[in-house]
C-alpha cells in the first residue's frame, strides 16, 4: 500500500513538469466467469518508444499486479498470479494491455494503471464478472408417509439469484424454501426446495432470475410416473445384469472343458509317443 503511494507520489509531481494523459478506450469491462478479458490503458509513444523511459504500473485493491520498470517487468509479481499477465509486446503501439485467463469472481473490481513516459498520468478500469447459472441439478423425492413431493432444484452462479417456482402459470415460489452458500470460488450455491402435493405428469418449473438484468435460466420438472416403475426398472437392470453373469458362466465353463479335454488329448499323444 505505501509503495502504491509513494509511486503515485513521485509519478504525479512528474505530472506537474509535463502534459501527459493516459487513456481507457473502455472504463467498463464486463465478462464471463471462466472467459479471458484483456483490459487496455493508451499512452501517447510519439515517434519510437524508449522502453527504458517507460514505467507501467497496475495495481488492484491496494496489491501491484504488474511492474514493469527501466524496461523489466518485474517477474515475482507475475509469478504469483499465473493468469495474469502484461502483454509487453504491445507497448511500442503505446499499449498497455492486462489480460486475465480463465477469470474468476475475485477478479472483479477496480483496476488502475499507472504509466510514467517523460511525464505521468493514471486511470482506473472496473472488471465485473457474472457466472451465469447454467447447470440446474434437480431431484424428486416423494415423502412415503404424506405423499408430498419434495422437489429440488440446485445451481452455481454469481451474482445471487432468485428462484421462481411455476406450475401452470401459478408462481409457487411462497413454498419454498431456499439455502444460499458461498464456495471457494466466491460463486453462490443456491439450493431451492418446494413441497407439494402433486399428481404423476404434473409439471414445475425453477426460474434461476439474475437481479441485475431479470434474464431467466429455468428448469422443467415433471412428476415421473410413481416409484412403483422406477423400482421395477432397477429389478429389470438387476435382472439383465444377473442374465449378463449366468451367461459369463457358462462360457467359462465351456471354454474351461474344452481346454481341459485338449489337455488329455495332449496327454494321450505325449504318453503314446
Ligand atoms: C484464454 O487464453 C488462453 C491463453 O491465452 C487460451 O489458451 C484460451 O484458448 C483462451 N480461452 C478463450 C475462451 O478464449
Ligand atoms: C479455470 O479455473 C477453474 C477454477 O479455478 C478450474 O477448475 C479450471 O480447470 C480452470 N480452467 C482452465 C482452462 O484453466
Ligand atoms: C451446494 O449446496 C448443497 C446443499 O447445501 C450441497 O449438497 C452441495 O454439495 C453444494 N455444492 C457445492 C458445489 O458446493
Ligand atoms: C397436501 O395435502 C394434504 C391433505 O389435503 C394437506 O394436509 C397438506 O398440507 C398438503 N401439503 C402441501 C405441501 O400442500
Ligand atoms: C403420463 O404421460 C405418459 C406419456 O405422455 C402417458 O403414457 C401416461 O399415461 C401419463 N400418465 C398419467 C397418469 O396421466
Ligand atoms: C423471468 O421470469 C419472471 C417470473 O416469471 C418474469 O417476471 C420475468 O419477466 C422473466 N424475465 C425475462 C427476461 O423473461
Amino acid at each position: 500500500m505505501i509503495w502504491i503511494l509513494l509511486v503515485l507520489a513521485f509519478m504525479f509531481s512528474w505530472h506537474l513538469l509535463n502534459a501527459f494523459s493516459v487513456s481507457v478506450p473502455k472504463e467498463k469491462y464486463k465478462t464471463h466467469y471462466g472467459s479471458n478479458v484483456t483490459m487496455e490503458c493508451t499512452f501517447p509513444v510519439g515517434e519510437k518508444l524508449d522502453l527504458n523511459a517507460l514505467t507501467v504500473y497496475w495495481d488492484k485493491e491496494g496489491k501491484f499486479l504488474v511492474k514493469f520498470v527501466d524496461g523489466e517487468e518485474d517477474l515475482k509479481i507475475q509469478k504469483s498470479n499465473s493468469r495474469l499477465r502484461h502483454l509487453n509486446d504491445q507497448l511500442y503501439k503505446g499499449k498497455s494491455l492486462l489480460h486475465i485467463t480463465n477469470v474468476t469472481v475475485k477478479d472483479a473490481g477496480a483496476y488502475r494503471c499507472i504509466i510514467g513516459y517523460g511525464g505521468a498520468d493514471y486511470k482506473w478500469i472496473t472488471l465485473t464478472v457474472n457466472a451465469p447459472y447454467n447447470k440446474i441439478n434437480q431431484r424428486i423425492k416423494m415423502d412415503p408417509v404424506t405423499s408430498e413431493y419434495e422437489i429440488t432444484c440446485q445451481s452455481e452462479g454469481y451474482p445471487k439469484a432468485e428462484v421462481i417456482w411455476k406450475s401452470r402459470d401459478q408462481d409457487l415460489s411462497s413454498k419454498a424454501t431456499v439455502t444460499y452458500s458461498v464456495g471457494t470460488e466466491k460463486l453462490f450455491n443456491i439450493t431451492s426446495t418446494l413441497r407439494v402435493n402433486a399428481t404423476v405428469n404434473e409439471s414445475f418449473q425453477c426460474l434461476f432470475q439474475e437481479r441485475d438484468t431479470g434474464k431467466n435460466i429455468s428448469a422443467q420438472i415433471v412428476i415421473p410416473d410413481n416409484y412403483a416403475s422406477t423400482k421395477t426398472a432397477s429389478r429389470t437392470y438387476f435382472g439383465t445384469l444377473g442374465a449378463v453373469i449366468f451367461l459369463g458362466l457358462i462360457l467359462m465353463l465351456q471354454s474351461f472343458r474344452k481346454k481341459h479335454v485338449r489337455m488329455i488329448a495332449k496327454e494321450k499323444n505325449y504318453l503314446s509317443t
